[in-house]
């Protein structure tokens, strides 16, 4: 049932094939945009346009599911299989009662346009010999799964106020070409995206790549999109702390300050009950210094004085 059967048609055929189309502009031709979809690997049924009436068998007709407008998939003529494609052997099934075409462990390459056709063997006396009863196309597309994004960031550049970096997203095997998206704390941004992929029937793998020039840390997701699906994958990218020297010292030290401070109050302390006599106190308590002064100053004799005091008369 290649092209040269529709050429042996007589010209009886062709204008039934004009009533067809006919038939086709007042229906909307709803049939001609049947889709069916599938994941690599999957088994899909693709729908035939005619089902068997339950009182006949497949013995009174010839089906062909062909691909590509004229490649034969698979053909039977009765219940015998008559042609099948070497790329779908072992993977195809027909359902004898509705014709669906099964196949099983879909690969890319299966994806495009099928076509069931139906002829009845069954001679009629107003329809000598076999006829054709439909020839409906259905298109197979084929989703490979991409990976999950991954986000790679390198700096290039960091100073105090800003961070240079370039981040790259990527993900792999997945079909058909997809579509890479990137926002940076929920607005757009635009990546420069490369595809790499064999043949345009062959998986694909994505990269978008962004040059950062960032004030503050920034949340930053990324969205794989093909066929209606989406793998996203987001990533807080911290700026690069480059103030990093005049801020943590000091912090270092306090603490180093404080453990002085600590250390020296605490000699003091036991130097002061030790040697100093306990009149010392209605002495020194009149030169006693604001207790809000610094804590240093615990090393001038009357504030350890005070404290002395104070301890003493605990
Ligand atoms: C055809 O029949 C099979 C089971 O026999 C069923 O799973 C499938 O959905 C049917 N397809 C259509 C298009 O009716
Ligand atoms: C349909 O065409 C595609 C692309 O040319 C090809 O890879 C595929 O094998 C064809 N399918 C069949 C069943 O010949
Ligand atoms: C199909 O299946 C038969 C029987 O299981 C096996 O012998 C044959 O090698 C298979 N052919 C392919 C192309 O996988
Ligand atoms: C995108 O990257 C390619 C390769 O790195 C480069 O040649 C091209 O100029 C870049 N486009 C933009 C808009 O940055
Ligand atoms: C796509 O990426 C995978 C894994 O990183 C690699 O093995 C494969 O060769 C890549 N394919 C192409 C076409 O670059
Ligand atoms: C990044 O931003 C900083 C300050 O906001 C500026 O000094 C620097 O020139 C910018 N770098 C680039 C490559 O635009
Ligand atoms: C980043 O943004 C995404 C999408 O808006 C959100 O799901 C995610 O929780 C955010 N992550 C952080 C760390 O803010």
């Amino acid at each position: 049932m290649k092209m040269g059967c529709l050429k042996r048609w007589p010209l009886k055929r062709w204008l039934g094939l004009g009533l067809i189309v006919l038939h086709c502009i007042t229906l909307g031709c709803a049939q001609e945009k049947k889709v069916a979809k599938s994941k690599v690997g999957e088994k899909v049924g693709l729908p035939c346009c005619y089902k068997i009436p339950s009182s006949e068998s497949l013995q009174n007709y010839r089906v062909y599911w062909q691909m590509n407008v004229t490649d034969v998939v698979l053909a039977y003529a009765g219940e015998k299989k008559i042609n099948e494609h070497p790329r779908y052997v072992n993977r195809t099934k027909l359902d004898f009662e509705n014709l669906t075409l099964w196949i099983s462990s879909v690969e890319i390459l299966d994806s495009g346009p099928y076509q069931c056709i139906v002829q009845s063997l069954q001679s009629s006396p107003d329809k000598p010999g076999s006829h054709l009863l439909c020839g409906e196309p259905v298109t197979l597309f084929v989703t490979a799964d991409f990976s999950k994004p991954n986000i790679e960031r390198e700096v290039t550049a960091s100073s105090c106020a800003s961070t240079e970096m370039v981040v790259r997203c990527s993900s792999h095997g997945g079909f058909p070409k997809p579509e890479i998206r990137g926002f940076l704390n929920d607005e757009r941004v635009v990546l420069n995206t490369t595809w790499e992929s064999e043949s345009s029937l062959s998986p694909y793998n994505v990269t978008g790549t962004l040059w950062l020039n960032m004030t503050k840390d920034s949340n930053f997701t990324c969205f794989v999109e093909y066929d209606g699906l989406l793998r996203s994958t987001s990533l807080l990218l911290a700026k690069a702390n480059d103030c990093i020297v005049s801020t943590a010292l000091p912090s270092y030290n306090v603490i180093t300050a404080s453990s002085i401070i600590i250390i020296t109050f605490v000699l003091a302390v036991t130097l002061a009950v030790k040697y100093l006599p306990r009149h010392a106190c209605s002495h020194c308590s009149k030169n006693q210094v604001s207790a809000e002064d610094d804590v240093k100053e615990s090393m001038n004799p009357p504030h350890s004085c005070k404290l002395t005091c104070e301890m003493s008369s605990l």
